[in-house]
């Protein structure tokens, strides 16, 4: 019956199982695979997912906003949300992307739970144990439902932010004549401008929720890239007008001090004039930027396994793509290994072992990777070791041609949901399952 948690057949059926007998196997059991019950300070959210127009689009939202609510929580806390399904048909969940949760908390319909019909609820709870930027959104027709504006933005912060700490995605709901909603880059009547007095720390926290992968520019001032996916880079300096790339799903966090003259933040091609502007006066020139790359950026430091560890699976994903049908129609379909999902075999692992993908992408197009329940740490690409701070990603920008190690230590019992953030490609085809046996 799970043959397309992703895909269009709408509410998938589980036959009215407790999502943890799902994903029981012999390293797990059903308390390690949900999140806390106990006491401890709790954090308590509803999300209520419904039809709303937002910014004149026909949008799929929580809570009526796209993004919906920013749930900001502090490490330590336990956070409990409770979602409910006002009128959309096709039931919804929430997904945590990159937080590491339990797997019965992950929110992938039909493989961790059903989705959530109208009129019901389904409560998550996990502990908030990592800091850094991550978002959330429905895993229940996810290419359309994501588009539609069913995600919000979720941070931890250690501690309580100082200065100005400002969480942004870049949206594409996918029509021309939209101008999206005020918290979004994107707003093609031109940049949005804030005023930020000089000397204010500023922390952005950039989300791109769209297919593809973008390009955010900060022209006017030096930063640094203070973290990749919510995971805080080591040792990071400051760069003159970063220019950062962002895959579809993946996440940067850019910090400096407000100069004494405005600073902007663009993404894609700036003859788009999209935008936020710092401060106040004369929007700054765009300059070509310093182009800040993950994999030599920041100083080492270091890691509980890396290259030279002994890896106890190794497997080799080839992504490409080809004509075919799927799901009853004749299109490109994305396949791993040349198959597509559910024939593509799950990958394996037992609970403690250390394990080592190759990612080869042969198509011409790119597939930002995105593995549920582990962050993986990127050993090299194209054949040359990862050499600044360690690299930790949920969402692995695999470009046409590359050939990516990565590793993960298989620590989140459960089935796993793996695929490509772009979307439409993981609803075609490219995804899979890591189940620990
Ligand atoms: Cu952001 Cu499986 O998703
Ligand atoms: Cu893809």
């Amino acid at each position: 019956p799970d043959r397309l948690p992703m895909g269009t057949h709408g509410p998938v059926d589980l036959g009215g199982g407790r999502p943890a007998d799902h994903a029981q196997g012999q390293a797990a059991n059903v308390a390690d695979i949900r999140g806390p019950r106990g006491d401890g300070p709790v954090r308590r959210f509803t999300l209520t997912a419904r039809h709303a127009t937002v910014r004149g689009v026909a949008a799929l939202t929580y809570d009526g906003t796209v993004p919906g609510p920013e749930l900001r929580v502090t490490q330590g806390d336990v956070v409990e949300v409770t979602l409910r399904n006002a009128d959309v048909a096709e039931g919804v969940t929430i997904h945590w992307h990159g937080y590491d949760v339990p797997n019965g908390e992950d929110g992938v319909a039909g493989v961790t739970q059903q989705a959530v019909r109208p009129g019901a609820e389904f409560t998550y709870r996990f502990l908030a144990s990592r800091a850094g930027t991550y978002w959330y959104h429905s895993h229940q027709d996810s290419d359309a439902q994501v588009r539609a504006g069913l995600y919000g933005i979720l941070i931890v912060d250690p501690a309580p932010p100082t200065g100005l700490d400002l969480a942004l995605a870049y949206h594409n709901f996918g029509q021309e004549d939209v101008l999206g909603a005020p918290q979004l880059l994107g707003d093609r009547s031109g940049p949005e401008s804030r005023p930020v007095p000089a000397g204010t720390p500023v922390r952005l926290r950039l989300v791109n929720t769209d297919a593809a992968t973008h390009d955010f520019t900060l022209t006017g001032t030096a930063a640094r890239v203070a973290a990749f996916d919510g995971t805080e880079v080591h040792g990071p300096t400051d760069v003159p007008d970063p220019v950062v790339t962002v895959p579809g799903g993946g996440r940067a966090d850019l910090t400096f001090t407000m100069p004494d003259h405005p600073v902007l933040l663009d993404v894609g091609n700036a003859a788009e004039d999209l935008g936020l502007l710092l401060g106040t006066g004369p929007t700054p020139a765009h300059t070509a930027g310093t182009r800040v790359d993950p994999l030599n950026y920041g100083t080492p430091a270091a890691t509980p396994f890396g290259r030279d560890s002994h890896f106890d699976r190794h497997f080799t994903l080839v992504l490409d793509e080809r004509l075919g049908f799927y799901d009853g129609r004749f299109d490109t379909v994305y396949t791993v290994n040349g198959q597509t999902f559910p024939d593509i075999p799950a990958q394996q692992v037992r609970y403690g072992e250390l394990v080592k993908f190759t990612i080869v992408n042969r198509s011409v197009e790119s597939h930002p990777i995105h593995p549920h329940g582990h962050h993986v740490l990127v050993l090299s690409r194209d054949g040359r070791p990862a050499t600044g701070s360690p690299v930790w990603l949920d969402t692995l920008d695999i470009r046409e041609g590359q050939i990516w190690e990565v590793a993960l230590k298989a620590d989140n019992p459960g089935i796993w949901m793996d695929h490509c953030h772009n979307l439409r490609h993981a609803a075609t085809g490219m995804m899979f399952h890591l189940a620990y046996t």
